[in-house]
């Protein structure tokens, strides 16, 4: 068996994580929202068309923040297409996706479904087919309380008090030569300064997020993100990232490093940003908002008709091995909480999605679970911690832990989560940890996912394939922590005062 040795000093924080890592996104694409969160007449449908078997299982997945409407789409929408009399809202051909846009879901009831979910809206403004003005009005249209014409038309559509939208997308992916409106990295800089200092002109209190590049490896990246901070740095709040990753080539040791790649990617967008604040000489930091992070590639093959309503788009069947990934990215999510704030998993229900559903029933995806336990347990404060583990070696990325692990100290709870992964596939990992500043603490809790066939999936006919257990397979002995985590396991260890 393996050796791993984790030390952790509560003295030396990372930082405190803020919940809204744990935050997803609703893009009008695919079964999303149309026969996902909304699908009047469904048999578990309320009033406003909302899925109640949805909005359960959103509520357990735990996600503080939702952004919406896109992604790509939002770069070709008209959201007062989206708002007042269904039947007189207009059906567009939607040219992101190639479908037709019916607009029977809007902004208001997005505000709504988000009330009922417990999520805070995180709204897009399209900067690809129009500008400072619609971005203006819609925020005039959420927030502004009455007595103008856009806060009026909200009030007579019958929501007289403001949505109160805090957490605003100055469009999406702007680098991107998919993107409708693509434009330069000056083009998008000077936009996106403009549009984030006169939205704050109408509501100061809103937090604002400027488009970095679309991926990592993306060309341009780097000189992207440093030139559009030059344009915009005193005047938004949050850079974004954006990162999908995919077992193509069937290698699972390789597929599984990628939250190496990832934790490389955070930590090169820290130094730009950092850069370019030593550069304008400002007091102020940017945070990241990793507002798209997921698996994206089992469904590339999918054939979609060309304007259709609502087909199915992106329609990925997570398996074990995705669910490793997954944990290990919320793991780096954590590890890098003293700068990324914001994270969204793209996307919530049925594209490229934690939850699934079909015309009579919802389930959980694999992903689902270290989603929901990481968000659940993983509030508090990340510690800085030092693993000895052993690596194994990657053509991409070089030498790669076994071991991802993240320790989150909740001073109030007084409890302490550990979150691991052993991606080792042949062999278990023996970890222990002093805890002697944790003193009288003992496990209450081991909970792992594992299953031996790491192409497992669930779904809707047998939606518990791969699902969590508890283990006894750790213990505390004279202050020292010992775990067995299983090869190719994802690991939640809590301990408290016993
Ligand atoms: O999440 C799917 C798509 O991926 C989004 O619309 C876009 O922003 C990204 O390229």
């Amino acid at each position: 068996m393996k050796q791993a040795v984790l030390h952790v000093d509560k003295h030396f924080p990372l930082g405190k994580v803020d919940k809204r890592i744990f935050g997803s996104f609703a893009e009008h694409l695919g079964r999303c929202v149309y026969g996902g969160i909304y699908q009047p007449g469904q048999a578990t449908a309320d009033e406003n068309g909302f899925r109640r078997d949805v909005l359960s299982l959103v509520r357990e997945l735990g996600v503080p923040v939702v952004r919406y409407p896109g992604g790509n789409f939002v770069s070709g929408y008209n959201w007062e297409d989206g708002v007042g009399p269904r039947d007189s809202r207009p059906s567009r051909a939607e040219l992101a996706w190639g479908v037709i846009e019916t607009n029977q879901f809007g902004t208001d009831e997005f505000a709504e479904w988000c009330r009922q979910a417990g999520a805070e809206p995180m709204m897009a403004v399209n900067l690809g087919t129009r500008g400072i003005a619609d971005a203006k009005n819609l925020l005039e249209y959420c927030n502004f309380k009455e007595g103008t014409y856009y806060s009026d038309m909200r009030v007579r559509n019958g929501f007289s008090q403001p949505h109160g939208i805090k957490l605003w997308c100055l469009g999406n992916e702007m680098d991107g030569e998919w993107q409708i409106g693509r434009k330069t990295a000056y083009e998008y800089g000077r936009l996106a300064a403009e549009t984030s200092r006169v939205m704050k002109m109408l509501d100061p209190e809103i937090e604002t997020v400027a488009c970095g590049s679309s991926f990592w490896t993306i060309p341009g990246f780097g000189k992207w993100e440093s030139d559009v901070l030059a344009e915009c740095y005193d005047t938004v709040d949050y850079l974004s990232l954006h990162q999908y990753y995919g077992n193509r080539e069937n290698d699972t040791p390789e597929y599984l490093a990628n939250s190496a790649a990832m934790d490389r990617f955070i930590s090169e967008v820290v130094s730009i940003c950092d850069a370019e604040k030593a550069k304008a000489r400002s007091k102020k930091t940017i945070h990241l908002s990793f507002d798209e992070w997921n698996i994206w590639y089992h469904s590339n093959e999918q054939k979609t008709e060309r304007w259709s309503v609502a087909p199915r788009q992106l329609e990925d069947v997570y398996n074990f091995e995705d669910a490793l990934l997954a944990g290990s990215m919320l793991i780096t999510l954590l590890r890098h909480c003293d700068r990324v704030k914001i994270a969204c998993i793209a996307q919530l229900v049925n594209v490229i999605a934690p939850i699934m559903t079909s015309d009579a029933a919802a389930w959980k995806q694999t992903i689902f679970f270290p989603f929901a336990y990481t968000s659940r347990y993983g509030r508090g404060t990340v510690l800085q911690s030092a693993v000895d583990s052993p690596v194994y070696e990657t053509k991409s990325l070089g030498d790669v832990p076994v071991l991802d692990i993240a320790p989150v100290w909740d001073c109030e709870a007084d409890t302490l989560t550990l979150f691991a992964v052993n991606k080792d596939l042949g062999e278990d990992v023996k970890l222990q940890c002093d805890l002697r500043q944790f003193s009288g603490y003992g496990v209450t809790e081991h909970v792992v996912l594992m299953h031996h066939d790491m192409k497992a999936v669930n779904t809707e006919i047998s939606p518990e394939t791969v699902s969590p257990r508890r283990t006894n397979r750790s213990s505390v002995e004279n202050g020292v922590l010992t775990a067995l985590l299983a090869r190719h396991s994802w690991n939640m260890i809590r301990l408290k005062p016993l």
